[in-house]
Parts: C-alpha cells; structure tokens; sequence
C-alpha cells in the first residue's frame, strides 16, 4: 500500500530521515517504534507532505506522490491522526471534524461524519462539546475520527496511546480491528513496545534517521535486540 524508497527529509540544514526504505502492507497494521528523536514523527509528516521530502520517493497504492501537496495527497488516500493531536480546541466536535472532511462533497462528510459517530459513540453524544474540554482519550478518538473524515485508504497515527488509559487504548486498537476489518490499512507510532507488539501485524524500528529492524510482530517479539535498539 506504502512504499518509502531512499526517502530523506529534515528541517533547515538538519536532516532527520536519512534514506530510509519502508513497505507497508496493504491491509496490514504496522506499528513504527523507536527512541526519542529517531525521526517517526519527521516520517509520518513527510508522507502527508508536511514535512518537505529532500531525496528518494513515496508510493501510495502503486502513485508516486512525492511532490503532491497535502490535500491532493489526500484526495489520493492517506489521512493522519498527527502527534499532539492539533484538534482546534475552540470548535465543536463536529465542527473539528467538518475540519478532516474538507477535500469532500458536503453529502460525502455527512455520510462519513454518520460512520465516524457509529465507530465512535462518546463522539457523538459529545458533537456539540467544544473539543478543549473534553478527556485525551476522547480528544484522541476525535483525532482519528477527523482523519477518517478524509475516507482513507491508509490511516496514520502519531503517538497513539500516549497519556491515555489503558482502557481507552483498548478502546482504540478495538477500531483500528474495525477498520482493518474493512479493508484499512494502518501505520501507527506507539511508545509501548508491549502493546504493540500485541495489536499490530508488522513491526518497523527507526533509530537516528534510520531503519533498524522492520519484520512481523511476532517475529519482533522474539528478539531480544528489539530491547536493545531502544536502549541505544
Ligand atoms: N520542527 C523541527 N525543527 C527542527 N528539528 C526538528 C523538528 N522536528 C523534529 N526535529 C528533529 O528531527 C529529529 C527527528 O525528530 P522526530 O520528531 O521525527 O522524532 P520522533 O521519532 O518522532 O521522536 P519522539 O519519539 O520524541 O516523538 C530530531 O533530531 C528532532 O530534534
Ligand atoms: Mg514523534
């Protein structure tokens, strides 16, 4: 679904994504882990065009979106939860995720916006809840809510279960199985290497910029370097 070939990107003169080649499988949920600083967020932003791509390329279900901006990088199917959320914490629930639906037809956000409060009931009982006030974990359903406005095909999350509850982030793996029931394929960043390693498909590790493992969660599991390469 994704292929990252030699892909680099980084800030001002500083790279922070040095080359790395990355597949993700469609339908498959892939968590992408590593230590503080290994450049996941830097690769996720880059696959939505938010961080500017240096060198290398970026195929979306067999398009070389590289050079596209981000909402035709949208339109193309790809969508992101990003890190911190960035919800607009003055508007509405609804009005937030009018926000994620913005390259649709006003019938197609409403019919998404009906999936997206089925998926996720406090959502709805909360649409007209300004999004500042509610909980993280409610606020993170929102993020992925806002992005599944889009209807992606690939759905990214940054950061998923941090600062939650542990049952929230039950909660959320619970839809992602939804969603890839559905045919949705997923790349998520998660600090705990535990609870990934038991909700997702495939396993890839960045460290410094770069590709450190990348095989089947359960693959991972065995591996004692796994550890290691968190250490440093
Ligand atoms: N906006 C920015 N301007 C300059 N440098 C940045 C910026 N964002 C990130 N960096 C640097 O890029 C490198 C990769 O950072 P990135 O945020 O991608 O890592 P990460 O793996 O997401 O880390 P974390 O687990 O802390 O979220 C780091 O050296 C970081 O300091
Ligand atoms: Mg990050």
């Amino acid at each position: 679904m994704l292929e990252l070939k030699a892909l680099r990107c980084g800030y001002g003169l500083m790279e922070a994504v040095h080359g790395i080649d990355l597949t993700v499988h469609r339908g498959h949920i892939t968590a992408l882990l590593g230590p503080n600083g290994a450049g996941k967020t830097s690769t996720m932003m880059s696959i939505v065009g938010r961080v500017q791509t240096r060198g290398g390329s970026i195929l979306l279900d067999g398009h070389d979106i590289t050079a596209m901006p981000p909402a035709d990088r949208t339109r193309c199917g790809v969508a992101i939860a990003p890190e911190g959320r960035r919800l607009f914490p003055d508007l509405t629930v609804a009005e937030n995720l009018v926000v994620g639906g913005y390259t649709r037809t006003q019938a197609q956000a409403r019919r998404s916006e009906e999936r997206v409060f089925a998926m996720f009931p406090r959502l709805a009982e909360r649409r007209r809840q300004r999004a500042g006030l509610m909980s993280g974990g409610e606020q993170q359903m929102l993020a992925i809510g806002r992005a599944l406005m889009a209807e992606p095909k690939m759905l990214l999350i940054d950061e998923l279960s941090l600062g939650l509850m542990p049952s929230v982030v039950d909660q959320i793996f619970e839809t992602l199985k939804v969603l890839k029931r559905e045919g949705m394929t997923v790349l998520l960043v998660e600090q705990n290497i535990q609870r990934a390693l038991q909700a997702v498909d495939d396993v890839v590790v960045m460290t410094a910029g770069t590709i450190a493992y990348q095989g089947t969660s359960a693959q991972a599991a065995g591996n004692d370097r796994l550890a290691d390469l968190f250490l440093g």
